[in-house]
C-alpha cells in the first residue's frame, strides 16, 4: 500500500520542515490539494506553493487539482513539479483531451470522482488512466468524515480496471484513518491520501509507519 500524505493539514508556517519530516519518513508520496473556490468552496494553495515544496521534496508530487477548467494550467503544474497531477472528472469537459495532455508531459495522468460520480463515468478512458481517485468526502476540506459506500465503490473500480486490463491504480482521498484503511486495502485500493489522521498525531512520521503496515 502506497501512502499519500496531504500537505492541506501540514503547518503551513513550516512547510518546510513538514515536507522535510516527510522526506525521511516511509510516505511514498506526497499529496498536494489545489483548491480554486469555484469547483470547490475553499481555496487553499497554488503554483508557487508548489515549486516552493518541490524544491526540497525527495518523493513524487500527487497533485489534486480541484479547480475549473484544469486543462489550461497542465503545462504550468508540470513546470512547478507535479509527478502526478489528477484533475477532477467534473471539472474536464474533454477529459480525454486533458488526459493526454498530460501525459504527453510525462506526467501520471489521474481522474478523480466525486462521491456521487458513477465508476462507469471512466469506461471509456481506463487505457489512458495512470491513478483513478475515488473521493471518498466531498472534496473542499480536510478532516471530514468518511463515507462508507466509498469502499464498495473502491471494489466496483477493481472490477472495472480488472475487466478492461487497465493497470491503473487505485487512490483514495478524505477521512481515511487506521479503521478505514484495512477495509479500503481489501477493496481494492493502491495508493490512500491521509491528512488529518497524520498531521494531528503526536508523531506524524510514526502514523505514515503505522499505515503503511496495515
Ligand atoms: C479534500 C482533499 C483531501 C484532504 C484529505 O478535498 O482532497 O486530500 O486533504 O484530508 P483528510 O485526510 O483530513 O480527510
Ligand atoms: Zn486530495
Amino acid at each position: 500500500m502506497l501512502i499519500s500524505p496531504s500537505l492541506l493539514s501540514a503547518d503551513f508556517l513550516q512547510l518546510g520542515a513538514e515536507v522535510e519530516m516527510l522526506n525521511n519518513s516511509a510516505a511514498d508520496w506526497m499529496h498536494v490539494d489545489v483548491m480554486d473556490g469555484v469547483f470547490v468552496p475553499n481555496i487553499s494553495y497554488g503554483l508557487p506553493v508548489l515549486s516552493a515544496i518541490s524544491r526540497v521534496a525527495k518523493k513524487p508530487l500527487d497533485v489534486h487539482l480541484m479547480i475549473v477548467d484544469p486543462n489550461r494550467y497542465v503545462e504550468q503544474f508540470k513546470e512547478a513539479g507535479a509527478n502526478i497531477l489528477t484533475v477532477q472528472y467534473e471539472a474536464c469537459t474533454h477529459l480525454h483531451r486533458t488526459l493526454e495532455h498530460i501525459k504527453s508531459l510525462g506526467m501520471m495522468a489521474g481522474v478523480a470522482l466525486n462521491p456521487h460520480t458513477p465508476v462507469s463515468m471512466l469506461e471509456e478512458v481506463t487505457q489512458m488512466l495512470d491513478l483513478v481517485l475515488v473521493m471518498s468526502v466531498n472534496p473542499g476540506f480536510g478532516g471530514q468524515k468518511f463515507i462508507p459506500q466509498s469502499i464498495d465503490k473502491v471494489s466496483r473500480m477493481k472490477e472495472l480496471l480488472l475487466r478492461k486490463k487497465s493497470k491503473a491504480l487505485i487512490e483514495v482521498d478524505g477521512g481515511i484513518g487506521l479503521l478505514n484503511a484495512p477495509l479500503l486495502q481489501v477493496a481494492g485500493a493502491d495508493v490512500l491520501v491521509a491528512g488529518n489522521c497524520i498531521f494531528s498525531a503526536e508523531n506524524p512520521a510514526a502514523m505514515v509507519d503505522r499505515m503503511k503496515q496495515v
